[in-house]
Formats: C-alpha cells, sequence, structure tokens
C-alpha cells in the first residue's frame, strides 16, 4: 500500500492505543507512549503506527509527504468537546464590572450576560456569524484542535436565531477542515419576557423547538444550563428527556456555581457527559463513577471567573470518573480558542498530570462527543487526525504555557495547518 503521509523517527509518538472508550481513573495514565515511533497515512486514515521502520508492505512513493519527527512530539488531534463557538459580539465591556466584584449570576441576573450576547448574536446576520466562527476555527485549528462541538443558545426564545447558528455550525462542518459537532441549547437562560412564567418557555424548547432540531436534524446533543436562577433540576430533567425522545443525546452544565445536584441528575438520567461541576457533591462524584458518566472540565471558566474554585479533578479521578478538558470558548465566561492554554489550565489549577491531560483532550474528548470509535488515538484504521508538536516531550507543551507549540496538523489525512 502506497502511504499519503509517513511521519518517521518520532522521539515521542502518543498514541492512546487502548479500547475506544472514554479512560477513567487510572487508565488515564496509560498514553501508549512509542519513543523512535513511525506513523503512516493513506487518504483520511491512519493504516500503520509503530516503532522504527515501516514495514514492507507500505510503500514510500515519490508523492509521498515524508515528516521528520525527531524532536517532535506526536498527539492525536485534539478535541475541544464543549464550546460556544457561534456566537455575535464580544464582553469585554464586563471586566470593569467584574474587577469591581459583579459576580457572573448578578450580571446574567440584571440583563447583561447570555442576554447581551443574545441580542449581538440575532442582530448579526448568517454571513457575519459564520466569518466570525470561522475565525475561531482557524485559531482553533492552529493549537492542534480536529474536532470541536458547538452549542447554539444565544437566540434562546427567538428560534429563528438558534436555528441560525445551528446552520452556521453546519456550513463549518462542510466546509472548514474542522469538524464541528452540533448541540441544541435552547435552554441556555430564560428568556427576560419570560422571567415571571418559566413555565411557558419550558413548554415551548418540549413541545416546539426540540421535535423541530430533531427532524431538520441540526444537533446531535441537547444541553441545558442546570443553575440555580436558570434552570432547575426537575425542569432540566425534563427539558433532556424531552432530547431522548427525540434522540438528541443528553449533556448538562452541571453545578458551575451552586451545588444543585447536577453531577446527580446527569448520573440518574444517563447525560453523555456532565460539564462544568466546580461545586459537584461527593455523592454526585460517586454516582457519576458508577453510571460511567464523563466530567467535561472547564478550568479557563473557573479562572476566567476569578472565583478561586476549580473542579475537583483528582477526587473524580481517584473515584473512577472519565475526565474530559475543553475550552468553553464563549464571550463571556471563557474567551478563548486556546485548548493548549487549557492543558497547562489543567495540570497547574486542577493537578491532572500531562498523561492525564493528554487522555482527556483525546480519546475522552472524543467519547464525550460518542466519535470514540473514529477519533482521540493514533491507531490503524482511525481517522488520520494528528498534531505534531515541537516540543521533545509532552511536559514541555503543558509546562512551558500560554504559547502556541505545533508545528502542524493534519486533518482527515491533509496537511491542515502547517
Ligand atoms: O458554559 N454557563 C453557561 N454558559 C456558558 C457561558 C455562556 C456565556 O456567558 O455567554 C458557560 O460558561
Ligand atoms: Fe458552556
Amino acid at each position: 500500500m502506497k502511504a499519503d503521509i509517513v511521519i518517521k523517527s518520532i522521539d515521542n509518538l502518543i498514541t492512546l492505543k487502548g479500547p475506544n472508550r472514554a479512560r477513567k481513573g487510572n487508565e488515564m495514565k496509560e498514553i501508549g507512549l512509542i519513543k523512535n515511533g513511525i506513523l503512516a497515512t493513506k487518504e483520511d486514515k491512519i493504516i500503520y503506527v509503530g516503532e522504527g521502520e515501516l514495514p514492507p508492505e507500505i510503500e514510500i512513493t515519490e508523492e509521498t509527504i515524508v515528516i521528520d519527527g525527531k524532536g517532535k512530539t506526536i498527539t492525536p488531534g485534539l478535541v475541544d468537546s464543549h464550546t460556544h463557538l457561534v456566537h455575535g459580539g464580544s464582553r469585554e465591556n464586563e471586566l470593569a464590572m467584574k474587577l469591581k466584584g459583579a459576580k457572573y449570576l448578578d450580571i446574567l441576573e440584571a440583563g447583561g450576560g447570555i442576554h447581551s450576547t443574545m441580542k449581538a448574536t440575532r442582530k448579526a446576520s448568517f454571513d457575519e456569524l459564520y466569518e466570525k466562527a470561522k475565525k475561531s476555527l482557524d485559531v482553533m485549528l492552529s493549537f492542534g484542535v480536529t474536532t470541536v462541538e458547538a452549542k447554539s443558545g444565544y437566540g434562546i426564545e427567538d428560534f429563528d436565531t438558534e436555528i441560525k447558528q445551528m446552520e452556521v455550525a453546519k456550513k463549518l462542518n462542510d466546509e472548514h477542515h474542522v469538524d464541528v459537532v452540533s448541540t441544541f441549547m435552547g435552554a441556555h437562560a430564560i428568556p427576560i419576557e419570560y422571567k415571571d412564567e418559566p413555565r411557558k418557555f419550558i413548554d415551548i424548547i418540549i413541545n416546539e423547538m426540540i421535535p423541530e432540531v430533531a427532524e431538520r436534524q441540526l444537533a446531535k446533543f441537547c444541553d441545558v444550563f442546570c443553575e440555580k436562577g436558570v434552570f432547575s433540576i426537575e425542569e432540566s430533567k425534563e427539558i433532556l428527556e424531552a432530547g431522548i425522545k427525540h434522540g438528541l443525546l443528553p449533556k448538562i452544565h452541571a453545578d458551575e456555581i451552586e451545588p444543585l445536584g447536577g453531577a446527580e441528575l446527569a448520573a440518574q438520567i444517563g447525560c453523555v457527559s456532565a460539564d462544568h461541576l466546580v461545586a459537584a457533591s461527593e455523592k454526585g462524584i460517586e454516582m457519576m463513577a458508577e453510571k460511567g458518566i464523563l466530567a467535561n472540565l472547564l478550568p479557563g471558566t473557573s479562572f476566567n471567573l476569578q472565583s478561586g474554585k476549580y473542579a475537583p479533578a483528582r477526587k473524580m479521578i481517584e473515584r473512577g470518573v472519565a475526565v474530559a478538558l475543553s475550552t468553553d470558548y464563549n464571550p463571556g465566561s471563557c474567551p478563548t480558542e486556546n485548548m493548549q492554554l487549557i492543558m497547562s489550565f489543567a495540570s497547574l489549577l486542577l493537578k491532572m498530570t500531562p498523561e492525564e491531560v493528554i487522555t482527556a483532550v483525546t480519546i475522552n474528548g472524543a467519547a464525550s462527543l460518542k466519535l470514540e470509535d473514529k477519533i482521540g488515538s493514533l491507531e490503524v484504521g482511525k481517522k488520520a487526525d494528528i498534531v505534531v508538536f515541537d516540543a521533545p516531550n509532552l511536559e514541555y507543551i503543558i509546562y512551558h504555557f500560554g504559547i502556541n507549540h505545533t508545528d502542524r496538523v493534519i486533518k482527515n489525512g491533509k496537511q491542515a495547518f502547517v
């Protein structure tokens, strides 16, 4: 077989070889490291991963792109499995308020926060949203990200805007190198006009929005902001169960600020992931471990909210939970597309080891999007989504923080960023 791309003499080839499922607890240490590694791709797939030289059946021809892996660290394409990619505007105007001590939920309650991004998103045309999100995707790709999840949730009661966001995500998925997986998150805030009668809005989500999103195949997942003053446990449960009924897989913004019992709910209804979990209870963590629910942690958000509180990653891993990591990229609580910074935050602030971190942003991120059989590890038959880091080892990428270590990114077997 003729290879399209061969990367040889790789100092550190991190394969994440193993079962096609989220790696939990102690399994997160096993990263399948190969020294003096070699890897070959054909079309959009990996055809060989090993040590030393290629076997005779894999041919290097004149057309083969041969990359020298000396001094490089190579990993599966990074997966950013929780973002609010498509939105209008930015909220740097909140910085001064936040520095004076204003809290995220207070700004939201006063009609700012998500509500202000909602206005900007509503005002923006399809093309404006597309161009802005495309620019962010380009940045994400440059940091080694090859698959991104994108939530709606800035149209809220304006369903046309929700649809516009999901259609932008769909077009980006069709046209951009990076794969974009769509999540419906109409339940992102209680609209101001429904403040006194949230039930009416919940009924609209359940009876009108979810069926149409599912019918038009605009999203794979359904997500809810389960938080004090936003959607309660009971309301979140109802919305997520309505999604399940229509084939939308459940995800949840759980226990981000207040310990409401979101982790328990995630375990109870079998969410694909519970995200944030800064204030998750001991019982919630145990229930997640027992039910095998993935914890998707977003340390960039904790950092930016300046609460000084971080998700108890160590406790989760010790209890046997599988942990993924994401940016939560959005214009309010985490305005950054930089996955490598999140990896450093996870290590420095959540005390995760470099092995746990790379597992969290590859195979566990893939599992958080139910794509673990296609991406997330470098194994024969999987998609050729590969990052070449200009770094002598994994620790260096995480330790030397705040800069971009990417040398090149291969996506679907093509050099997407060089
Ligand atoms: O995950 N917490 C709710 N949603 C987002 C923030 C969205 C925003 O502030 O615009 C989050 O942090
Ligand atoms: Fe979020």
